[in-house]
């Protein structure tokens, strides 16, 4: 591996591998997770070939953003949490994000919104290598765009210094991330879900309010009215029947 720096925080479950340009991190970790550690980190300066959900593209500028992914046991977890990775990661940056007086909201799943513009993606996949299963968290953190930058992105966009005004060392801002993602991750492993429930919800973007919502091939419109027990999404359909929503294909449009 041609990384170009290793940083090793004391105490740490995980190991950073930093590199100067790679493809994607989540492509890149699917591919070496067999060599690597559990909770291996890798984090690029420059993503080429960066993927969002949905074969989207993600694009980040290079040297100022944060575009890393980790390496997640899942035998760790019940399965029936499985899903909940992604969510627990999304609550750990919109807590951190706290720590930058920015409030966060959650777009259930992947997504983390400051002032109705995202600031963060999360990409989590599943892979089987040797019978054991990983999920690779991908994310990918909008923190030194300048607005310039941000007003190329195709959806509204934001920074932590669009926000704050403020460059953001990202080194530290990333132990601070993995310090958070790794403490709740435990938490999930220990406790489950329950815990989170309500902070989930307490973030939640869109909570009752009318929205039209796409599933595969199926579009609803309605309201986001709770977060399931399981972390799935409660939300009742305007002729008055409740579904649970499954994160998979799940995308919010227009009404
Ligand atoms: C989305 O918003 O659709 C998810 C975007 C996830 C982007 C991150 S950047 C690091 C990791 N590597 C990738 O190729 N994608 C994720």
């Amino acid at each position: 591996m041609k990384h170009s720096k290793i940083i090793k925080p004391v105490n740490a479950a995980y190991t950073i591998y930093k590199f100067d340009s790679l493809g994607s991190t989540n492509t890149f970790l699917k591919k070496e997770c067999v060599n690597l550690q559990n909770f291996s980190v890798v984090w690029t300066e420059e993503q080429a070939e960066g993927k969002g959900r949905f074969s989207r593209k993600w694009n980040s500028a290079v040297g100022k953003d944060l575009t890393f992914s980790v390496l997640l046991p899942l035998a760790k977890l019940q399965q029936s949490n499985w899903p909940n990775v992604t969510q627990i990661a999304a609550l750990a940056i919109a807590e951190i994000l706290e720590e930058y007086e920015l409030h966060a909201s959650i777009k259930w799943p992947n997504d983390v919104l400051v002032n109705q513009k995202k600031i963060c993606g999360i990409l989590c996949e599943t892979v089987e290598r040797d019978k054991k299963y990983y999920a690779i968290l991908g994310i990918g953190l909008n923190v030194n765009s300048t607005r310039e930058m941000l007003s190329q992105i195709d959806i509204p966009a934001t920074s932590l210094f669009n926000e704050s005004n403020i460059t953001i060392p990202r080194d530290e801002l990333l132990i601070k991330l993995l310090d958070k993602i790794m403490l709740f991750f435990n938490e999930l492993a220990q406790n489950g879900f329950a815990s989170f429930r309500k902070k989930i919800k307490q973030r939640l973007a869109y909570l009752n309010e009318e929205k039209a919502v796409v599933d595969g091939e199926k579009r609803y419109t309605g309201q986001i009215l709770d977060i399931n027990p399981d972390g799935t999404l409660l939300f009742k359909c305007n002729d008055g029947t409740e579904i649970s929503l499954h994160s998979g294909e799940l995308s919010f449009g227009l009404l």
